[in-house]
């Protein structure tokens, strides 16, 4: 999802439900709005065919998605209760950190209504609906995920009560958002913010520069990521199912509590003890020289993709 940040005290704007979602109102997006979903839809699809998960590609299968337009996510969630008992919601834009754990927990993801315009089709100021629901909605197909994804909310809802937001958002970044997966075939792409762009999804594979690393969830949690352009680590889980037995049968309190003590660690470092699938040159990072590609400018409200805070 893209929209959740700490604001505790906010209520719901005008319109919108008290748990933050509106109708999704799918008669009033225009034929041009459906055409620039059709668009990205092609582009990333031919881009991703070799490089995402096939988990992904089944489930853009099961739910139809690529049956033209922007998805009707009444008919999406109908198909999507039946798979794994989760439901899509449209909401106005940010939404509280605890709102947004409440609905994960609850199997329902929240989704931004509107779509890019044809200019923003490389870049977009915020998540849009072709972000969180192309790029999110087809794992929820996945039983494996879906059950990580509500076990994510509800650590969520417990984190409150450890301050560990901070600590949980790097697991969130770095599995949801910018995880891959380690197949047959090598690495291939899980996490939307990789799977919803196209210089991302080249990037996150096929550069030499970051690094690849194999998922531990305790050095997840200690790790910083950049929030203003490519990451310089990806972590590569071994299978849905592997990430689940990581987290899953946790208990996060004390992992909190060792963390307490420990240093965060920088987004490119590489430890010893980490399994290191590739140890990236970060000649792209050092090249940026302070100047960064700007997703943060360009996409000022990345930093709501995650319940904050965000501090890199
Ligand atoms: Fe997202």
């Amino acid at each position: 999802m893209s929209s959740a940040h700490n604001d505790f005290r906010q209520s719901p704007p005008p319109g919108a439900n008290a748990d933050w979602t509106i109708p999704q109102d799918w008669a009033s997006y225009t034929s041009l709005e459906h055409a620039t979903w059709d668009r990205l839809y092609r582009l990333q699809l031919d881009l991703l065919k070799d490089r995402v998960v096939p988990e992904f590609l089944s489930g853009l299968d099961l739910l139809d998605m690529g049956r033209g337009g922007i998805p009707d996510l009444q008919q999406i969630s109908k198909q999507l209760m039946q798979l794994t008992g989760w439901r899509v919601e449209t909401v106005p834009g940010l939404v509280p950190a605890e709102d947004f754990f409440r609905h994960l927990a609850n199997r329902t993801f929240v989704a931004g209504r509107f779509i890019r315009t044809p200019e923003q089709i490389d870049y977009i100021p915020e998540p849009d609906i072709f972000h969180d629901v192309f790029g999110h909605v087809p794992l929820l197909a996945h039983p494996m995920f879906a059950n990580y994804m509500q076990a994510y909310g509800e650590g969520g809802l417990r984190s409150l009560q450890f301050n560990a937001i901070e600590k949980l958002s790097r697991l969130y970044w770095y599995t949801v958002e910018f995880g891959l997966m380690q197949t047959q075939d090598g690495p291939k792409i899980y996490g939307a913010g990789v799977v919803s762009s196209a210089t991302e999804s080249l990037f996150a594979l096929e550069s030499n520069s970051p690094n690849r690393i194999g998922f531990d969830l305790q050095r997840v949690m200690r790790t910083r990521y950049r929030i203003d352009d490519f990451q310089q680590t990806y972590f590569v889980i071994d299978s849905f199912k592997d990430l689940l037995d990581q987290t899953l049968s946790v208990d996060f309190a004390p992992v909190y509590k060792g963390l307490d003590g420990e240093t965060s660690l920088t987004p490119d470092l590489v430890l010893a003890e980490d399994k290191a699938l590739h140890i990236g040159s970060q000649s792209y990072a050092r090249a940026l020289d302070g100047h960064p590609r700007g997703i943060l400018s360009r996409w000022p409200a990345l930093k709501t993709l995650l319940p904050v805070p965000f501090l890199p």
